[in-house]
């Protein structure tokens, strides 16, 4: 049993600093009050934990590899952020090889309501905005634009999505919201 408590004391940690926590005190006060199901815990999903720190994985769940392509598309329609996460980041690549005067991406994040109106605000404001109104307090996280063979990120507080959803991340360049959009929950 020590040794299990010793394991999940170093898995919290590590979760801890991957995910830029801020409560060095949570390792010690979290295993003893956990031992009693640590042991389900270990087995469960880690959306289904109530303590998500002691059954998060220990490195990468709070990043998302966000890929753009020649076709206008995203490679995923769904970013789920673990509720363990402080800040989460999405990194973007273009994985093709078009100008971002023909095929620019970025990913923004507003909720899937004010969507239609933050695009098309986006829009007028031109390429010089990387297609996003300046000062948008609708919009919660987005990053620049992008052309083929670029890549770039954007990281976010996680409580900014933890309510009021549901939320959409998108890609504003002109005609791309169609295709180019997907959403982003907390689980
Ligand atoms: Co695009």
């Amino acid at each position: 049993m020590s040794m299990r408590l010793s394991t999940l004391a170093a898995v919290i940690a590590v979760s801890l600093a991957a995910c830029g926590g801020q409560e060095p005190a949570a390792p010690a006060e979290t295993a003893p009050a956990a031992a009693p199901e640590a042991a389900p815990a270990e087995q469960a999903p880690a959306a289904e934990a109530v303590d998500a720190a002691a059954a998060a994985p220990a490195t990468g769940e709070c990043s998302f590899a966000l890929e753009g392509n020649d076709a206008m598309q995203f490679n995923t329609k769904d970013i789920v952020v673990p509720a363990s996460c402080t800040e989460f980041t999405i990194n973007l690549t273009h994985t093709g090889t078009m100008p971002v005067a023909a095929m620019g991406h970025n990913v923004v994040i507003t909720t899937t309501a004010d969507l239609s109106a933050v695009d098309k605000d986006g829009i007028a404001a031109g390429a010089a905005n990387d297609y996003v109104k300046p000062g948008d307090e609708r919009i919660i996280a987005h990053s620049k634009l992008i052309g083929g063979g670029e890549s770039t990120s954007v990281t976010f507080d996680v409580s900014k999505i933890s309510s009021g959803g549901p939320f959409t991340f998108f890609c504003s360049f002109p005609g791309h919201v169609g295709l180019m959009q997907g959403t982003i929950s907390v689980q």
